[in-house]
C-alpha cells in the first residue's frame, strides 16, 4: 500500500452519494471502506471499485445504528490498514408523513441512522484519529439541516441535529489536526429521492420529471438534479489539505436553495 493512501471510511457507500464518494477516493489512489446495510450493495460496489481502481476490497455489512457492530468494524479497519483518515458519514433513509400520522418506529428509526449513527462513527474512530493526529469527518446532512419542508420531521430533525454534532466535535478535536464538517446536498439523483418522485407522480397523476419541478426543485434556483458526483468531489476537497482550516462548517451544495 502507497504510503499516501488514505484509508477512508463510507457509510451507506453501496450506492447513491455514498458510492460516488467512495469511487472518489478510490480514483484518487485512497482506500475506501464500503460500510452499509445491503450485504448485495456491498458486495458489488466493493467488487467494482476493486476492479477500477485495484483497491483492496474493503466492505462490511454494518447497521451504523448498532453501537457494537460500529466499534467493531472501526476496529477492524484499524486492525487492517493501521489507521482511519476519513469518516463520511452517509447513511440515510427517507420517511414522509404528516407529524400526527408520523409513526414511532420510523422517527427512531430516521434519528438512529441520520443522527445516532453519525455520532457513533465518530466516537469510535476519534480516538484512533486522535493518536494519528489526524482525521477528517464529513457528516453529509442537507439543505434540510438548515431549512424545512413539510411532512419530513424526522428526517429534518436529524439532518439539522447532526449540524449540532458537527460544530461540537469540530470544537473538541480542533487540536488534534481532525476537522469535522457538514456537506448539505440540494436535491440529487439518487434512488433516495427517486422513490418520492415515483410516488409523487403517481399521487398527482404527472411525470416523474413534472413531479420533480413541481415538489423537489422549487426551492432550488438550478433546476435540475445535483449529481452525486458533484458532491463526492465537495467531500474530496474537504478532506484535501488545502481545506486544513475549514472545520466547524456547513457547506451547501445545492444549486441555490
Ligand atoms: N438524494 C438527495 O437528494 C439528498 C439530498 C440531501 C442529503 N442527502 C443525504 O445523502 C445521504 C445519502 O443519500 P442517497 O441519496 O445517496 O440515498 P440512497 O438511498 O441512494 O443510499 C443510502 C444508503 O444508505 C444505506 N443505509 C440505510 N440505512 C442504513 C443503516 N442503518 N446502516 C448502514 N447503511 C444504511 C442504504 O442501504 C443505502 O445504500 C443521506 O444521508 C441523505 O439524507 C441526499
Amino acid at each position: 500500500m502507497g504510503e499516501n493512501k488514505r484509508i477512508v471510511i463510507v457509510t451507506g457507500a453501496a450506492r447513491g452519494i455514498g458510492f460516488a464518494a467512495a469511487e472518489a477516493f478510490a480514483k484518487k489512489g485512497d482506500q475506501p471502506v464500503i460500510v452499509d446495510l445491503d450485504p448485495q450493495g456491498v458486495e458489488q460496489a466493493t467488487e467494482k471499485l476493486a476492479t477500477q481502481y485495484s483497491c483492496d476490497r474493503a466492505g462490511y455489512v454494518t447497521d451504523v445504528t448498532n453501537a457494537g457492530a460500529v466499534k467493531q468494524m472501526v476496529d477492524q479497519v484499524v486492525t487492517r490498514y493501521g489507521r482511519v483518515d476519513v469518516v463520511i458519514n452517509n447513511a440515510g433513509l427517507q420517511y414522509v408523513a404528516p407529524v400526527e400520522d408520523f409513526p414511532v418506529e420510523k422517527w427512531e428509526l430516521l434519528i438512529g441512522v441520520m443522527l445516532t449513527g453519525p455520532f457513533l462513527l465518530t466516537k469510535y474512530a476519534v480516538p484512533y484519529m486522535k493518536k494519528q493526529k489526524y482525521g477528517r469527518i464529513i457528516n453529509i446532512s442537507s439543505v434540510h439541516g438548515r431549512t424545512a419542508s413539510p411532512y419530513k420531521c424526522a428526517y429534518i430533525s436529524a439532518k439539522h441535529g447532526v449540524v449540532g454534532l458537527t460544530r461540537t466535535v469540530a470544537i473538541e478535536v480542533a487540536e488534534d489536526n481532525i476537522t469535522v464538517n457538514a456537506v448539505m446536498p440540494g436535491t440529487v439523483q439518487t434512488e433516495l429521492i427517486e422513490n418520492q418522485l415515483q410516488k409523487l407522480a403517481e399521487e398527482d397523476g404527472i411525470t416523474e420529471e413534472e413531479a420533480l419541478q413541481k415538489h423537489l426543485l422549487t426551492k432550488q434556483a438550478i433546476k435540475r438534479f445535483i449529481q452525486p458526483e458533484e458532491v463526492a468531489e465537495l467531500c474530496v476537497y474537504l478532506a484535501s489539505p488545502e481545506a486544513s482550516m475549514i472545520t466547524g462548517e456547513t457547506i451547501g451544495i445545492s444549486g441555490g436553495w
